[in-house]
């Protein structure tokens, strides 16, 4: 199974994808997840670093060799979940490209959509486990006691306009590459409530 999530920043993508690796025994592979890894152990080129922060988009470049090199890992056999990769029509380009060389087929590619006046609030209420990596609301999903979190730098409401912005002037260009493999899924509702609805959509 190689399913793609599409969807605005704080649509679901990372908590939903999480969910599936589990159900499917597949693993989730998020570019912003990777690329902060790397910024985090200072890998990542400062020019680049600094448009993450920004909440721009980076270069297709920048993306498609850490994807590339990650699908060719073991785990990735039994098929994986991309979340947030891809952003752009040149990487969608680029992962027909790769999918072609090793013979597979995506299954889904599934658009979470969330209104703009929700998204902010999931946004600015998330935090990350340290350890871990997991994610949570201090809301609807809070960190355990005693668990130690922290926001993402993007994680502003002045920084998330902009991600908002990169993603309006994106998706449609991605939605019509993928035509009928993509499925449409209403990502408002409680965390539940979204999953048995992807559930549908990967089914239908
Ligand atoms: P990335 O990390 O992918 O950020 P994003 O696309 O902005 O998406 P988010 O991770 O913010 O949201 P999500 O949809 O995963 O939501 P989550 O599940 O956490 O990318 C970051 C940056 O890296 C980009 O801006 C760019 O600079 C760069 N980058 C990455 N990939 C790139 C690429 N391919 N090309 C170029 N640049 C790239 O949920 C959000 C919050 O809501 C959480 O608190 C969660 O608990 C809560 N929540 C989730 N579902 C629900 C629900 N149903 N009800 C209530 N709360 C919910
Ligand atoms: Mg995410």
């Amino acid at each position: 199974m190689i399913l793609v999530f599409i969807g605005p920043p704080g649509a679901g993508k990372g908590t939903q994808a999480a969910k599936l690796t589990k159900r499917f025994g597949i693993p989730q592979i998020a570019t912003g997840d990777m690329l902060r890894a790397r910024k985090a152990a200072g890998t990542l080129p400062q020019d680049l670093a600094e448009i993450m922060s920004a909440g721009g988009l980076l270069p297709d470049s920048a993306v498609v060799g850490l994807i590339r090199d990650r699908i060719a890992e073991p785990d990735c056999a039994k098929g994986f979940i991309l979340d947030g990769f891809p952003r752009t029509k040149g990487q969608a380009e680029a992962l027909d490209a790769m999918l072609k060389e090793i013979g597979r087929d995506l299954d889904r590619v599934l658009f979470l959509q969330v209104p703009d006046t929700l998204i902010v609030e999931r946004i600015v209420n998330r935090r990350v486990c340290v350890s871990t990596g997991e994610v949570f609301h201090l809301m609807y999903s809070p960190p355990p006691p005693g668990r130690e979190v922290k926001q993402r730098d993007d994680d502003t409401e002045e920084k998330v306009r902009r991600r908002l912005t990169e993603y309006a002037n994106t998706f449609q260009a991605l939605r019509q590459h993928y035509g009928s493999l993509v499925r449409e899924v209403d990502g408002t509702g409680n965390i539940e409530e979204v999953s048995s609805r992807i559930s549908q959509a990967i089914e239908a």
